[in-house]
């Protein structure tokens, strides 16, 4: 007994009545690291030992907070600093985007935090036992008995007077309790718990493997990736030459791969392409159409070259220079068609029909700006 620390004096009441009266004479007395242990909750007990609501919601928060201004300065620091990848021209920074994914890490991190926050901060673990488990005043208090426990860790504990103290309030039995061996050496450490939990994880591994491959097996849905099909550069037997480089017969065109025949000779093509469209009211409206969806971004809605890129894509000339305006229509949809320098090619999004249409519509841009003289009258 004498190298045995004391963690506690309990003592058991039996009347709910008495314990509350108790409760409060211990709180009245200056005690303030005690228990009190019942069987079920007890209206009027919290009041009683006046306790304070748990601080654990500003753990949560303080989580939740961090959680939330580290997915924020993650995302800044991927979109705005380390990766910042144009996408249809939007800004790098853009709050309303982050919001969903702040709120996902702030919900995770509060959560996680908090559990971990109780379980290692506040209930010690790995150490799984406390001096109270075990013990006949924990037995009784779980049965049909109330129990008091002034901590020895108290800063007005005394033995003797903490006895006499629990048995003048109503107490039936007072327990000293001390500390075990087996509460400051965790049992997670002990041999036949780490032999308990080997065998454990390999029967559970062993089982779903089992399980999985052999008694649920289901064949991959590979069926697409697994069939037959030509490989690029591969050999065939089937033809001559025996490969799968073929070209296509000679004097065809594939359906949809009508070859452009001006792509490095925008000479050629200013002086053989001829607009096949008349400068109609409909064409005029399809031109303005296709002209502010895929060329305003960069030349501006009036062809001025005033770009809404903010600098992400370097600005073009203006569609009003002396050079634009003497160009044939063949050359510009040559440009709209192959693209020049930087500008890219639009064949693959604007149809040819549409690419006539839009250069049209550029000659009604021009018209506006330079009028000719029989325009003003
Ligand atoms: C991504 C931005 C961008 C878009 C979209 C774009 N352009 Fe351009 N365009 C440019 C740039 C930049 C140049 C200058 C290229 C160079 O350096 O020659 C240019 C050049 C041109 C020129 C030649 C100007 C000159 O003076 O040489 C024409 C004509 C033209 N664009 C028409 C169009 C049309 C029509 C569309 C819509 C189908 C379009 N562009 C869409 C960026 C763009």
């Amino acid at each position: 007994m004498e190298n045995k620390i004391l963690y506690s004096v309990s003592g058991i009441f039996e009347d709910v009545n008495k314990l509350i009266s108790a409760v409060k004479t211990v709180t009245d007395s200056g005690y303030t690291k005690f228990d009190v242990h019942s069987p079920y909750p007890i209206h009027g007990l919290p009041q009683a030992m006046k306790l304070k609501p748990s601080k654990l919601g500003w753990v949560t928060l303080v989580f939740g907070l961090s959680g939330a201004l580290f997915a924020f300065l993650f995302m800044y620091w991927v979109n705005v600093i380390d990766y910042p990848l144009i996408v249809g021209g939007k800004p790098f920074y853009q709050l309303p985007a982050y919001v969903p994914v702040m709120f996902e890490v702030t919900v995770l991190s509060a959560a996680v935090f908090t559990v971990a926050w109780m379980l290692f901060i506040m209930f010690k673990f790995p150490n799984n036992s406390h001096p109270l488990i075990d013990t006949e005043y924990m037995r009784k208090v779980s049965v049909d008995k109330y129990g008091i426990t002034i901590q020895a860790s108290d800063p007005i504990f005394d033995l003797t007077r903490a006895k006499e103290f629990l048995q003048s309030l109503g107490a039936s039995e007072v327990f000293e309790i001390y500390f075990r061996e087996s509460n400051v050496k965790p049992k997670i450490f002990d041999k036949k718990f780490i032999l308990f939990l080997g065998i454990t994880s390999l029967i559970v591994s062993g089982v779903t493997y089992f399980i999985l491959n052999h008694l649920l097996f289901m064949s991959p849905f590979n069926w697409m990736h697994e069939q037959f099909r030509l490989n690029p550069q591969s050999k065939l037997t089937f033809t001559k030459p025996e490969t799968t480089n073929l070209t296509p017969v000679e004097g065809t065109v594939a359906r949809g791969f009508l070859p452009y025949p001006y792509t490095d000779r925008p000479d050629l093509a200013e002086k053989n392409l001829i607009n096949p469209l008349l400068p109609t009211e409909k064409t005029l409206k399809v031109g303005k159409e296709k002209y502010l969806t895929f060329c305003s971004p960069c030349h501006g809605n009036f062809g001025h070259g005033d770009s809404r890129l903010k600098g992400q894509f370097p600005n073009p000339p203006t569609l009003h220079s002396d050079k634009l305006r003497n160009m044939k229509d063949g050359g510009i949809y040559h440009i709209i068609t192959v693209g020049q320098n930087i500008m890219p090619g639009y064949a693959s999004q604007i149809s040819s029909d549409e690419r006539w249409a839009i250069v049209h519509y550029i000659r009604v841009l021009q018209r506006a700006i330079n009028p000719k003289e029989s325009d003003l009258k």
